[in-house]
């Protein structure tokens, strides 16, 4: 509850400001977003503004930082630590007042030319002044309560970003101000740490920076990876030479050896801040460092001392914010939504709140474990994330603004609490179709079991279809969907290919009337048909995709655009692709097992056989069906077919002898078992075993005739033909001057082919030093043996 008079909301902010401030400052460990804090803190600043009766010393409006702790030794700072005032106003405006409050404290007019300015990023970590005396670091301190510090040098000296002894013509003594931050990837990585050491792990960037600066132990600071950018001085003097302008001071730092962010320009005029913020905002996603905003500083040294200081900020200097990326709501329900595969997803439906840039009104919870790890339920007061062009986040929950109900049994002064609301559960039958809702084993996604049955997952199904990057159906937005499949006009994909103009506009009656929203226009016998003409033309014209693009949306399960477009590349045609086995796919370059198989599987269902003649049925053909890539060729070399048959133990060598004896597929399944003796014997034994299952036996036939159908589809070769094409050659010990690798490449670009092992097919064994068991087999089955020189002779004397 909020008090509603000012003396005691006053109070009431005051408290929270205390709290929170300390929670921040001290702790490290703060339990609402900045975003709040700030909005809290103007609350407060308003309320005295307007009752300066209530503003008292003690008021956390009335200090500049926190308390210095009191087990590092104060440091008094001799130029103190100011801090900037913030505009809040967080469009183009806030730059073009920032510029006009200068030059109308420099008494500028319209015919004077624009304001010099220096723009640069507001860093989100740490304030940090180094003491550098006679080019040494003597020592570093923490910006504390602005006027002391804390000495923290055996922190900092940790840090290897900042230098121990300026570079240069360094004056005697140079005070350097900047802030101490964890880039976001160094923060990742070490959360990752100390969560696999079982240790506490740090809610953001620069609490992890903060904490690292006061930690105590310099040893313990030494491991956490921290990073420095200066952007001022304090303490001057002796410096000959000193630039004029804070841009020059800044390069001068650079050239000093400190590290100065490149991310700063040199600007004119308020057109000039306002566009670097925006150009900012834009690249504030992919900085690898947290930023909250931008500061303007005006560059002339001598303007900014003519500008001075109001009420310890100073004239010169603004800091521009962008929108928060972090926000307090509440959650008014938790919803589950089932997506295109089935996926249960519970969704937070929230109380509208700006976040990001945007008004955020539900947020993804994940998953299931996620829920469960955040322990969010209706009712909490959450914090919201949303950078960049992410989707809006839950970080986590506000605990202490949970609502509580009093438990029977609790007696009347102490009663007992209990959460109002109990844990998230996510629903055990699907909320569309009612379908069983399943989780297998090691699964954190729970699906709905319904399939196509469920109209949810139809719709989704029929949306990625129609989507921007796949058919590209104009005009099928998501309202129509919902009403196609809803009023039965659409069942699968293929149907929208059947529908009529008729079909459309009876469509478009039955729901408004199912809605009650008959327009008036419709009431008077006016029917509006544009839409619909333009939907079935923007149907009739997704009717000859790319492969490429038809393959992406059918929805097949791990297959994004880029494997669509290698199956397309090296198929050419979907006929193939459609009966291609599981192994043809996974020798495929960037398609894993997984894969393979989610591939294979799709095509194994009757069902999406169906849909598919359906849709070519109704007149859907790619447009650019072509031969099979010539690359197919290597390929479909048995040793590599059957290195990605998913036989155990079957590692490409055993693949390449067992290529050997067995050529083909089919000569696979023929396969005397005597002639396996070369394999060890557990991989003779999984080998077999394997052969034994008849569906196996199945997939190899089909592997078999899809490999002859595709060796004879694909283009002639048109390699040149080399002196060992046709060939096979061992390659066995130490040859003089050639590496292995350096001999099979050499045999390979003469068109030869080396086997690992000796057989009767085997055209030369080239032996080295020390040839072993290879070269008398090589002799007793008189295969041809040559030295490396005769190999060299072989290839026309390389
Ligand atoms: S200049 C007198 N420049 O923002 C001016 N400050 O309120 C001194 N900050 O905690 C500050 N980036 O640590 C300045 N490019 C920048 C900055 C910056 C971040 C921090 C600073 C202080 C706060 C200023």
């Amino acid at each position: 509850m909020t008090a509603s008079d000012p003396v005691s909301r006053a109070a009431e902010l005051r408290a929270l400001l205390h709290r929170y401030g300390h929670e921040y400052y001290v702790l490290d460990a703060p339990s609402v977003p900045d975003g709040e804090y700030d909005r809290l803190f103007r609350e407060l600043e308003a309320i005295e503004a307007a009752h300066p009766a209530l503003k008292s010393t003690d008021s956390p409006t009335q200090r500049v930082g926190g308390k210095p702790l009191p087990q590092f030794q104060p440091v008094p700072h001799a130029v103190p630590m100011l801090s900037i005032r913030t505009e809040t106003d967080v469009t183009a405006q806030g730059a073009l007042a920032f510029d006009a409050s200068v030059r109308k404290e420099l008494a500028l007019t319209e015919a004077d030319a624009p304001v010099d300015y220096a723009a640069e990023l507001k860093f989100d970590g740490l304030a940090i002044s180094l003491r550098y005396e006679g080019g040494v670091l003597v020592r570093a301190a923490t910006r504390g309560d602005g006027v002391t510090g804390e000495d923290v040098t055996q922190n900092i000296r940790t840090v290897g970003q900042i230098p121990l002894r300026l570079f240069g013509n360094a004056p005697p003594l140079l005070e350097v101000r900047g802030e101490v931050y964890m880039r976001r990837d160094d923060f990742d990585a070490m959360n990752e740490k100390q969560l696999a050491a079982g240790a506490k792990t740090f809610v953001n960037p620069r609490n992890a920076a903060a904490g690292a600066v006061r930690q105590l132990d310099p040893a313990i600071a030494a491991t956490r990876p921290l990073s420095f950018f200066a952007y001022g001085v304090g303490e001057v003097s002796g410096w000959e030479g000193a630039p004029a302008a804070h841009s020059a001071l800044l390069d001068a730092l650079a050239g000093f050896g400190l590290p100065v962010c490149a991310e700063r320009v040199r600007t004119q005029g308020g057109a000039g801040l306002a566009a670097f913020h925006d150009r900012v905002a834009g690249l504030r996603a992919a900085l690898p460092f947290d930023i909250d905003g931008v500061v303007y500083k005006v560059d002339a040294l001598a303007l900014q001392q003519e500008l001075g200081f109001r009420s310890r900020e100073p004239r010169w200097a603004v800091a521009h914010k962008f929108p928060a990326q972090e926000m307090l709501t509440t959650v008014e329900a938790i919803d589950v939504q089932v997506g295109r595969t089935g996926a249960i997803t519970p969704v937070a439906r929230l109380q509208p709140v700006f976040v990001g840039g945007v008004t955020v009104t539900n947020a993804t919870l994940h998953n299931e474990d996620e829920v469960r790890r955040k322990d969010v339920r209706v009712g909490d007061t959450v914090i919201v994330r949303r950078a960049g062009d992410v989707i809006p986040e839950v970080v986590g929950v506000v605990l202490e603004r949970r609502p509580m109900v009093d438990e029977a049994g609790g007696d009347l002064f102490s009663p007992v609490q209990r959460p109002q609301y109990a844990p998230f559960e996510l629903p055990k039958a699907c909320p569309v179709c009612g379908s069983h809702v399943v989780r297998e084993e090691g699964e954190t996604i729970a699906r709905c079991s319904g399939g196509l049955f469920c109209s949810a997952q139809r719709k989704e199904a029929i949306r990625h279809f129609a989507g921007r990057r796949m058919m590209d159906i104009e005009g099928l937005g998501e309202r129509y969907i919902d009403n196609l499949v809803d009023l039965d006009y659409v069942h699968g994909i293929a149907d929208l290919y059947r529908l009529t103009l008729a079909d459309l506009l009876e469509m478009k009656q039955r729901a408004d009337e199912r809605d009650g929203m008959v327009p008036e226009t419709v009431k008077a016998g006016q029917v509006a048909s544009k839409w619909a003409e333009n939907l079935i033309d923007g149907i009739a014209a997704s009717k000859r995709p790319p492969l490429a693009r038809l393959l992406f949306a059918l929805g097949i399960r791990h297959v994004g655009e880029s494997t669509a477009k290698t199956l397309a590349d090296w198929f050419g045609d979907l006929a193939l692709i459609r009966q291609a086995p599981a192994p043809l796919l996974r020798v495929l370059p960037d398609v894993g097992a997984t894969v393979a198989d989610s591939i294979a599987d799709f095509f194994a269902e009757p069902k999406n056989q169906q849909a598919l003649d359906a849709l070519l049925a109704a007149g859907v053909a790619p447009a650019d069906t072509h031969a099979p890539s010539a690359a197919w060729r290597d390929k479909l070399a048995p040793a590599e077919l059957y290195a990605a048959l998913g036989v155990a133990k079957l590692t490409p060598v055993r693949a390449r002898q067992l290529a050997e004896v067995a050529p083909s597929p089919q000569a696979l399944i023929d396969l005397d078992e005597s002639t396996l003796s070369g394999l060890p014997a557990d991989v003779r034994a999984s080998l077999l075993a394997w052969l034994a299952n008849a569906e196996n036996g199945a997939m190899l036939r089909a592997l078999g005739a899809q490999r002859d159908a595709l060796l004879e589809s694909l283009p002639a070769d048109l390699a040149p033909q080399g002196v060992l094409s046709g060939k096979t050659l061992v390659l066995t010990g130490a040859l003089p001057s050639l590496t292995r690798d350096e001999a099979q490449a050499m045999i390979e670009a003469a068109g030869g082919k080396v086997s690992g092992s000796v057989s009767k097919k085997t055209d030369y064994v080239v032996a080295g030093e020390a040839a072993g068991s290879k070269l008398a087999k090589a002799e007793s089955l008189s295969v041809a043996v040559l030295d490396e020189q005769g190999l060299r002779a072989l290839l026309g004397g390389v």
